[in-house]
C-alpha cells in the first residue's frame, strides 16, 4: 500500500506514481522468488518469442527480459526471422507448452505479415497465457473464474488498489474498446470487490455526446490512442483519471489526457510517462509468478 506521505500531491491532486509502484512490485516479486528458490524450488520461467525485426517490439522485449533478470525469473529467448512459417511458429509454441521449465509464454505482437496472430495465440496453453490474450483467459475473466488478466488493465486496477481508490458503487467510464485494454478493463471494473463493483460505461468513436458521458465519471479511463483527447471540460471536478495512452508526438511522449489542463481539477491522475506504462511489465512478471505458484502448488 502506498502511504499518504509518499503520495505526490499538487494543489490537492494525487499524482499516481506508476514507476515507483512498478518498482515496489518488482521488489516484492524478487523477494518471493529469492526466498522460494533458497528452499530448493526451481525459479519461474518465461519463454519470450519475438518474430522479425520490428524496432519497437525489440525494445519492449529487451525491457521484459531485463525485468525478468532483475527479479529472478528465467527468460528463455526465442528470436525468429520474419521469414518464419506459421507451422514453424506453431511448433515452437507447442514445444514451450510441453516444457515443464516454462511457466509463461509471451508471443510479442504484432507478428510479421503472413503470420496469423489469432491462430498462434490460440495455440498457447491457457495455463501459460501470461499475457491474458487467449480466448479462454478472456472467457475466464468475463465469467469471474481464476485466470490470467491482460497486463495493462491488471496494472490499472493494481494502481487503484495500492493508492486505495476504491471503485465500488462509483461511475466508471472507459473510453476505448480494444481487446487488450478497454474490454478487459470494463470486465475488471464490473467484478465483485472494492476495486470492482463499478457502474461501467464503455465509450468509443461512435459514442454520442462523449464529453457529457465522460463528465459523469467518478473514474475516467482513457484508452483511445489519441494525444490529449480528454480535455478539461470532459472531466468532473474531483474525478480519478487514469491515462492508458502512450502517443509519440513531435513534443515527445504524451497520453490520451490533456494532463496540464486536467491535473488541477482531479482527485488523482496518472502522468505519461511514469503512470500506467511501467505497470504493464510488472504485471507480466506477476502473472508469470502466479503461473509458477499454481503449477508447482506453492
Ligand atoms: N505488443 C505491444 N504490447 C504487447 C503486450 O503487452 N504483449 C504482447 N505479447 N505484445 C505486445
Amino acid at each position: 500500500m502506498i502511504q499518504k506521505d509518499e503520495k505526490k500531491i499538487t494543489d490537492g491532486s494525487t499524482i499516481i506514481d506508476g514507476k515507483k509502484t512498478a518498482a515496489d512490485i518488482r521488489s516484492e516479486i524478487r523477494t518471493e522468488i529469492e526466498q522460494t528458490v533458497a528452499k530448493g524450488v526451481r525459479a519461474p520461467g518465461l519463454a519470450v518469442i519475438l518474430v522479425g525485426e520490428d524496432p519497437a517490439s525489440q525494445v519492449y522485449v529487451r525491457n521484459k527480459e531485463r525485468a525478468c533478470a532483475e527479479t529472478g525469473i528465467l527468460s528463455f529467448p526465442h528470436r525468429l526471422p520474419a521469414t518464419t512459417s506459421q507451422d514453424e511458429l506453431l511448433a515452437l509454441i507447442a514445444a514451450c507448452n510441453a516444457d515443464p521449465a516454462v511457466d509463461g509464454i509471451l508471443l510479442q505482437l504484432p507478428l510479421p505479415a503472413g503470420l496469423d496472430a489469432d491462430k498462434c495465440l490460440l495455440a498457447i496453453d491457457p495455463d501459460k497465457d501470461v499475457d491474458g490474450f487467449h480466448p479462454v483467459s478472456v472467457g475466464r475473466l468475463v465469467l469471474g473464474l481464476p485466470g490470467f488478466v491482460s497486463c495493462t488493465p491488471a496494472g490499472v486496477i493494481e494502481l487503484l488498489r495500492r493508492y486505495d481508490l476504491p471503485t465500488e458503487g462509483r461511475k466508471a467510464v472507459v473510453v476505448g474498446r480494444s481487446n487488450i485494454v478497454g474490454k478487459p478493463l470494463a470486465s475488471l471494473l464490473m467484478r465483485p470487490g472494492r476495486f470492482g463493483n463499478a457502474t461501467v460505461t464503455v465509450c468509443h468513436s461512435r459514442t454520442e455526446n462523449l464529453a457529457a458521458v465522460c463528465r459523469e465519471a467518478d473514474f475516467l479511463f482513457a484508452a483511445i490512442g489519441r494525444p490529449k483527447f480528454i480535455t478539461a471540460d470532459m472531466v468532473k471536478e474531483g474525478a480519478v483519471v487514469i491515462d492508458v495512452g502512450i502517443n509519440r508526438t513531435e513534443e515527445g511522449l504524451c497520453g490520451d489526457v490533456d494532463y496540464a489542463a486536467v491535473c488541477d481539477k482531479v482527485q488523482a491522475i496518472t502522468p505519461v510517462p511514469g503512470g500506467v506504462g511501467p505497470m504493464t511489465i510488472a504485471m507480466l512478471l506477476a502473472n508469470t509468478v502466479q503461473s509458477w505458484r499454481s503449477r508447482l502448488g506453492l
